[in-house]
Order: structure tokens, then sequence, then C-alpha cells
């Protein structure tokens, strides 16, 4: 009998997840009925159930009442139109001079890393300053989403981590951070997340934010913008966003890879957008058609039911009136939880300084 040929995969290396995937399940199996989780980036209710939003169940039922609902492709590789356009009105401000001049060029994707992935696809494509310095590096903060190097690595980048967080002030480390922003080359590339920072809790004031955007225009950097969090700060969208405003309207270059997985609870569904605020309309048009490319080479279309919910809360006055106080109060509840944990930790006379707990903000410590 003939020998069976080995499979061509059959020697494939096991691969290492993340240590925090393994810190994940030691908590899932740990038995003890006190444990707390501080890990994830997933808003639950106190018992640890998932929570879904009283608006997302609105828009869910409008949907389901919708007899036109069907389930074509969406007609555009870019995503839901209304969907980017409601989006980008949020995120930049309605007058917005960007939005105004039709010079924010968009596409939908596939949540956060959906964004952060094309993002690093298109800079590697198109970053003027890196064709000439193939090995021109994307800097990330020491501390933050445990996947962004692996996002750009895969892009095809090389990386380098630059300082963030002061474990001995647990906070935004801004003069080690800004330091480093005058040391690294012109027109670099930076990730930096907007608000409720993961995993530190830790973002920069209004006045560091003021002040690196004048580090970044006098260097010429480009920012990538990573908004996962909105409103999870301070219960609104519009002030947790101030900084991307602050930066687009000083004219640095960037780009926002922004997720609506948390603001709207829809994690599962994969609701992302990428925008680039540009300097005409006309480029605005050639990047996106250069997203479509893009979109058309990865996944092809964009997942439409999360983007229609999305799309249902935002261009519906009653339901948006929902959305809004459902957020302030999950911000809210998240400043109770760390008031409560602090509360905790005190009276059990445990060792160390606790103000830090409510100092922070967001979900993350
Ligand atoms: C900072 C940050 N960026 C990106 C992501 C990815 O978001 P998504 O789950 O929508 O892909 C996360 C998720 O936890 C995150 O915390």
């Amino acid at each position: 009998m003939q020998e069976k040929a080995a499979h061509p995969l059959a020697n494939i290396p096991e691969g290492k997840l993340e240590s925090l995937n393994a810190l994940q399940a030691q908590y899932r199996n740990d038995a003890r009925s006190y444990k707390a989780d501080l890990m994830c980036g997933v808003y639950q209710t106190r018992e640890g159930d998932p929570y879904v939003l009283p608006s997302v169940k609105l828009a869910r039922q409008m949907l389901f009442d919708d007899p036109e609902w069907e389930h074509e492709y969406p007609a555009s590789h870019l995503g839901e139109a209304p969907f980017r356009e409601l989006s980008a009105r949020m995120l930049f401000g309605e007058t917005s001079q960007m939005i105004l001049e039709n010079r924010i060029a968009s596409m939908q994707t596939l949540g956060g890393s959906g964004a952060c992935h094309m993002g690093a696809r298109f800079l590697r494509m198109h970053y003027e300053p890196y064709k000439f310095n193939p090995r021109g590096k994307v800097y990330i903060p020491a501390e933050t989403w445990v996947n962004h190097p692996n996002v750009f690595h895969a892009a095809g980048f090389e990386t380098a981590s630059v300082p963030y967080y002061n474990p001995s002030t647990h906070a935004f480390d801004f003069a080690s951070f800004n330091e480093s922003m005058t040391r690294i080359p012109s027109h670099s590339i930076v990730v930096l997340q907007v608000c409720g920072n993961n995993p530190t809790g830790c973002d920069p004031s209004a006045e560091e934010w003021q002040q690196l955007a004048q580090t970044f225009q006098a260097k010429q950097h480009f920012a990538f913008l990573d908004l996962s969090y909105p409103g999870f700060v301070t219960g609104s969208v519009a002030r947790d966003c101030a900084p991307i405003r602050l930066l687009a309207e000083t004219g640095i270059p960037l780009l926002l890879a922004a997720t609506y997985g948390k603001a709207f609870g829809l994690y599962g569904e994969r609701v992302g957008h990428l925008c680039f605020p540009l300097p005409t309309d006309q480029v605005a048009a050639r990047v996106e058609q250069q997203m479509k490319l893009l979109a058309r080479e990865e996944t092809g279309a964009q997942p439409r039911f999360g983007a229609r919910l999305v799309t249902n809360i935002l261009e519906n006055p009653h339901l948006r009136k929902v959305w809004e106080e459902d957020l302030k109060g999950l911000a809210q509840d998240l400043a109770d939880r760390r008031e409560a944990l602090k509360t905790e930790l005190l009276k059990h006379n445990a060792l160390g300084d606790w103000g830090f707990v409510t100092s922070q903000a967001g979900m993350f410590l």
C-alpha cells in the first residue's frame, strides 16, 4: 500500500497567544466568587453578564420592524453611506469645515481592529515620507492595546516604543512622551489613543493635548489616532473627542481609527470607521478611491447590521437622546465602580495609595 503523504500543515508550530489571553484564561478558571476582572475592554453588568444598551434594543426593534430591510451587499466598498456620514459628523463636529467642504475620506471597517489594520496598510502603501525611508518606524506608547504592535508588524512596519505611563504617579508621563516626540525623526507616524486609554486609564489633559499638538506640528508627525472608548470618560462623545478636533484643526496630518463596539455595546457586530481629514475634497476623493481598492482586496464588503443600528440611533432624535443618556449612565457607573473599589481597598487596609483608582478614568486600571 502506498504510504500516506504527510499533510503540508502537519508540522505547524503551536503559536503563542499574548500573556493577556493567558491571564484571562486563568481568571476564567479561578473558582473564587470574589474575583474581579480589570482586564477586558467590555462593559458588562456588575454580575458579569453581557449588557445591551436600551437605545440599541430600540434601534434593533426598529430594524426588525422595517419591511424594506434586505440583505443585499452595501452599495459601496466603503460601507454604509449614512453610517459614515453620521459618524464623521459626530466625531469631527456638525459645523466642522472639514465636513462642510467634503474633506474627510472614510470607510467602514471591521471594528477598531479593522480600522487600525486598514489604516496601517493604507499608510504602508501611500505615506509619502516613508516611501523615501521604508524603514521609518511607527512609534507606539509602551503601554497600549496589546495588539497595536502586531497590527503594524503585519502591515510591514517596524515599530518602536515610546514612554507613556509613569508608574510612580499612576499618570500619563507628559514630559517623557513629549520629549520623545521631539527626539524621533520628523514626519514619524505616532499611535495615540484619544480617550479612556487601554490599559492605563490615563489620558493627556486638555493642556497637554494643546502642547502635543504644537510638538506634532513642529515635527510634522502623523498622528495615528485610535478612538475606542468615546463617551467612557466624560459620558459625552463630543467632549471625549475634543482632541481629534484640536489636532485636525491645527492641521496635523492624521487618521482616526474608531470602533463603535464599545460606545454602542456592539462588540461582536464589528462596527468601525476609518477617517482621514484631508486638505481638499479632490484629495479626499482620491483617498476614498484607494480605500475602495483596499477594501476589495481585503474583505470586499463590510457588515451592514451593526452599522444600520448605529445609523438608526444617530439619525433618530429620540433614539439619539436615549443613547446619550445610556452613555452618560455607563460612564457614571464606571466612576461609581471605581469609587466602590477604592472604598473597599481602604476599608481592608490594603497597602498602597489608592487615589489613582478614581483619578484615572474609563474602564481600565
Ligand atoms: C485601544 C483599542 N483599540 C482597538 C481595539 C479593537 O477594537 P475592536 O474590538 O472593535 O476590534 C480595542 C479593543 O479592545 C482597544 O481597546
